[in-house]
């Protein structure tokens, strides 16, 4: 039997993630937007009926307030919008206070979060050698709010993590159409390293948001969606 989702933010993923959904048994019963969903207007129990999960792709200023009140209405909710994460602790004490379920990431591709953990190894080594200084750099179309994007912030976080602590310089361009580039590079006097992920469109986002929905199903807590990858390969 299918279950009920909800989609939260009916934008460029949102409409890729309703296309796919009934590939990962979902059946898309409510679809919000600014319009139908001001100041969370539009999630209220009677337009949740029969919903199993939600996803939430929409705006860095809505997010925070669709969160909680999806956890507060009891839907266990998978979220890729970026750039709200300094609410992130008090999301994650209401969805704990309401016993539901969150995954977010600011990167639902399988592979961009393989690439962040070969970028944390190749940090982890160049941490020695202090002739090498990094960079990161990203390229997203021109429509995106947020920049450096969720995912640059997260690298340079990884890169941080280990034990890398000499520059690093990021950059941001918003240009067209491009689904996002992420680059993050070594330099000395002698060699430049670089790794780089191209994403070739959204679908890696919309097939990991929905393999997350598909995994959140009946659990409680809040996950981030590198933790749970092991589990869904
Ligand atoms: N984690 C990932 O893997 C990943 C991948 C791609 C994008 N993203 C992020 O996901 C978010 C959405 O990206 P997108 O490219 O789909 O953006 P988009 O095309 O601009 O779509 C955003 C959608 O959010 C809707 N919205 C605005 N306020 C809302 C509210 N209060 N309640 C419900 N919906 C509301 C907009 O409605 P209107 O059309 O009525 O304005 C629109 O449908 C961005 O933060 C982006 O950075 C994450």
């Amino acid at each position: 039997m299918s279950l009920g989702l909800a989609i939260v933010g009916y934008g460029k993923m949102g409409r890729l993630i309703a296309q796919l959904a009934s590939e990962y048994g979902f059946d898309v019963r409510v679809k919000f937007t600014r319009e139908n969903n001001l100041h969370d207007s539009g999630i209220v129990p009677e337009f949740l009926q029969g919903i199993d999960a939600a996803v939430e792709f929409s705006t860095p200023d809505s997010a925070p307030d669709n969160l909680r009140r999806l956890a507060a209405l009891g839907v266990n909710t998978v979220c890729g919008t970026t750039g709200w994460y300094e609410h992130l602790p008090a999301i994650h004490e209401s969805v704990l206070t309401a016993g539901t379920g969150l995954v977010y990431s600011p990167n639902f591709s399988v592979g961009v979060n393989v690439f962040m953990q070969a970028v944390a190894h190749a940090a982890c080594f160049f941490a020695k050698y202090p002739e090498y200084e990094a960079w990161g750099w990203e390229i997203h179309h021109s429509a995106k709010k947020d920049a450096p994007s969720g995912t640059l912030k997260k690298l340079a976080q990884e890169i941080r993590a280990s034990g890398y602590n000499r520059t690093l310089t990021l950059t941001a361009n918003r240009a067209g159409a491009h689904p996002g580039t992420h680059e993050i590079g070594f330099d000395s006097a002698a060699d430049t390293i670089t790794l780089r992920h191209t994403a070739r469109s959204r679908e890696g986002f919309a097939r990991g948001a929905l393999r997350a929905a598909r995994w959140l199903a009946g659990k409680q807590g809040v996950f981030e969606f590198r933790e749970i990858l092991g589990e869904l390969s």
